[in-house]
């Protein structure tokens, strides 16, 4: 079990007379001692990587808050449609008194949409930091002063715990987006297992990117305007400042490619000419053309995510797609 760090109403003197207060909770992170080690073991490995949590600071969050509203990029605008078109038939699937546990929550909006539809009794907003998450929380408590409401600060890549106060009712997981394909199968599969201890008597609703033509991936990741590739070599700096090293933007490209073998459009950092990085303890030389693989986005084939579903615990499930099968919502009863 996680130790809590602490449990704080969020401080508005001016308003807490009048307007209820959501809570929260920030758990420790994972292991922060093991991030430099982690980073550097990876930019040291014979294909460098690094996880794609780490495109996420918070100028990383702002580019891909950008990248949603992209023409070329039309994952967040599809699975928008699907829930507008199918809110009513995923909201009969809810049960009574549940606690809608929204996954990366953000700024909250997905799941702020869908409370008239679902009448959750609790919303919990998980998100790495809960800093986050408290401005967003917080006028979101002023619109629904009635349902308690609680910020959790988590990072549930590796290890989906909630803590005990996020409500007592039924969990149904809220997890759009597609940053399940984030994960690679092997991980998705073990987040799925968890999510689905996590839910029982309630339900998940996740979103997943449908495998399509490389002429429709490839842009969705290297967009005209260059807010991906800001997105990606945005990268650099954050890892300067966590690993100490000294890459400059200057000699590093955005790359984006989809690899059907292994069905994912993969990005890349990649050397624009032979480049030595430093950082204490440690440097690599990079020769021109090398690659950083910084992220993996996985697209699904309906039938597959539905078996990994099945393979992660969950009997009934249910999905709903747009009408060219781009994107697909499914409801997994927990
Ligand atoms: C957050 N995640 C689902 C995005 C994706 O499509 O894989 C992240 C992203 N990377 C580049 N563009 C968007």
């Amino acid at each position: 079990m996680h130790d809590f760090l602490a449990v704080t109403p969020a401080s508005s003197p001016a308003v807490t007379a009048v307007l209820p207060q959501p809570n929260f909770v920030q758990l420790h992170h994972e292991d922060q001692h093991a991030v430099r080690p982690e980073l550097v073991a990876g930019l040291l490995a014979p294909q460098a990587f690094t996880s794609p949590k780490y495109l996420y600071d918070a100028l990383g969050s702002r580019l891909f808050e950008a990248i949603t509203e992209l023409p070329e990029y039309y994952p967040t605008r599809t699975e928008a449609g699907i829930f507008k078109t199918h809110a009513t038939a995923m909201a009969a699937l809810q049960p009574a008194n549940a606690t809608l546990v929204d996954l990366g929550a953000g700024n909250c909006a997905k799941a702020a949409s869908l409370f008239a539809a679902f009448a959750p009794a609790c919303y919990v907003a998980v998100d790495i930091s809960v800093e986050f998450l408290r401005q967003a929380l917080g006028s979101l408590q002023a619109q629904h002063p009635r349902l308690p409401m609680l910020g959790v600060g988590m990072d549930f890549s590796s290890s989906l715990q909630l803590p005990p106060q996020a409500g007592n009712g039924p969990n149904v997981l809220f997890y759009p987006g597609s940053s399940i394909g984030n994960f690679t199968p092997a991980q998705a599969l073990t987040f799925l297992r968890q999510a689905r201890s996590a839910c029982i008597g309630g339900g998940l609703l996740v979103g997943v990117d449908l495998l399509k033509p490389r002429e429709v991936l490839e842009p969705a990741y290297d967009d005209a305007l260059g807010v991906t590739s800001a997105f990606n070599r945005n990268l650099l700096p954050h890892l300067n400042q966590l690993v100490g090293s000294d890459f400059k933007l200057a000699d590093w490209q955005h790359v984006a490619l989809f690899n059907a073998a292994e069905s994912r459009v993969e990005m890349h950092l990649q050397a624009a000419r032979n480049v030595q990085v430093r950082w204490p303890g440690g440097e690599r030389q990079f020769t021109e053309g090398e690659r950083i693989h910084t992220e993996s986005s996985y697209k699904w084939r309906a039938a597959d995510f539905e078996q990994l579903l099945q393979t992660a615990g969950f009997a009934r499930t249910q999905a709903w797609t747009d009408e060219r099968g781009w994107f697909a919502v499914f409801w997994a009863a927990g």
